[in-house]
């Protein structure tokens, strides 16, 4: 399995330990983050991963920021993308079984690194279930392709 990660400058230290255990588990990990400590725009590494995640280049993302809010925003914004960012290793494992999440986001100043291990973890584990939570992910593309939503109108 082929992943992407990508992070901004606070997020340096907790990139580079989340890609080795990545490695070190048999993933292919591709870093287009930024490796310095100088300020570092998040959109950048969000819309790399996002795009790569998007184009079938590598089969899910794994994004780090302060918080995950701003570079989960950013890759969001890439049609087909499904970023959540999140604190817990619970949040992850449903997001990928309910929202078929193709990204992982988490913030490097609000969780420790045994935590964010715990998230890859479970997100890499966990399988779309599909059935009913397909309707929901349609109605979200919807929203994404028109501005609109039919059912909203009813
Ligand atoms: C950078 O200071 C910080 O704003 C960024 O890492 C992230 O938390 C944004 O959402």
């Amino acid at each position: 399995m082929k992943l992407a990660i990508g992070n901004d400058h606070v997020a340096v230290e907790m990139k580079n330990e989340i890609m080795n255990y990545l490695v070190s588990k048999g993933y292919e990990v591709i870093n287009v983050g930024t490796d310095s400590t100088e300020r570092f725009n998040y959109p950048v590494s969000g819309y790399k991963v996002a795009r790569l995640v998007a184009d079938g280049k590598v089969d899910a993302g794994v994004l780090i920021c302060g918080t995950g809010v701003g570079i989960s925003l950013s890759a969001n914004k890439v049609n087909g993308i499904r970023a959540c960012v999140c604190s817990d290793p619970y949040t992850a494992r449903l997001s990928k079984q309910h929202n078929n999440t193709n990204i992982i986001a988490f913030g490097s100043r609000v969780i420790g690194i045994e935590t964010a291990k715990m998230i890859v973890d479970e997100w890499l584990a966990a399988e779309y279930e599909g059935g009913r939570h397909q309707t929901r992910i349609d109605m979200i593309d919807e929203i994404g392709r028109t501005q609109h939503l039919k059912a909203a109108e009813e």
